[in-house]
């Protein structure tokens, strides 16, 4: 597996790093209330448990499913979320955790699926930003790393449901991607 990696751009140290400062900033921002965090899989499940335990609140933890992928590195512009949501939203305070911010059309769609149930507040919160892909105009409110317009895999993100176990951001070797 390893030998497929071309080049690592976040390394287990930058990640962890900034996530303890996202979790120190979301605790502030959030403080006195009771938080809830939908992640967004499967991509998010690294980012989710570890951001997670980095904010000092009271949090309920959900997930949603989105795809639009499939075995590709290049969005089929079409978004499936796989279920009607079965949690209270209303009235809550709510913070969609994503791997990665691309197209937007991802979060644009997952944002208004969220929004019909009328949270208190929404907000989102992305692992990497890649935001020269950018085809809606949506952002996160909460970033951990710009990410350079490259395909990246690790720490959640896959390529073809691989990769995902690394503990680092990477890009793979050209002729994988091929
Ligand atoms: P968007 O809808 O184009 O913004 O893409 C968001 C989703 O596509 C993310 O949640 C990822 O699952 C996937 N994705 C986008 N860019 C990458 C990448 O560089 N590597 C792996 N997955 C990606
Ligand atoms: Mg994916």
């Amino acid at each position: 597996m390893k030998d497929n990696i071309k080049e690592i751009l976040f390394t287990e140290e930058d990640i962890h790093r900034r996530i303890s400062e996202l979790g120190a900033e979301l605790t502030e921002e959030y403080a006195g209330k009771q938080l809830l965090l939908i992640g967004v899989l499967k991509g998010c499940f690294v980012f989710l448990a570890d951001i997670a335990r980095h904010i000092d609140l009271d949090c309920e933890i959900r997930f949603l499913t989105a795809s639009s992928y499939g075995f590709s590195s290049v969005t089929s512009g079409k978004v499936n979320i796989d279920k009607e949501i079965d949690f209270d939203v209303k009235g809550r305070d709510v913070l969609i955790i994503e791997d990665i911010l691309d197209s937007g059309i991802t979060l644009t769609a997952l944002r208004a699926f969220v929004a019909k149930h009328k949270p208190a507040s929404l907000k989102t919160c992305a692992l990497l930003d890649k935001p020269d892909r950018r085809q809606l105009p949506i952002n996160a409110d909460y970033v951990g790393f710009i990410c350079p317009n490259e395909f990246v895999v690790g720490y959640g993100l896959d390529y073809g449901e691989r990769y995902r176990n690394l503990p680092y951001v990477a890009v793979l070797k050209p002729e994988i991607y091929s």
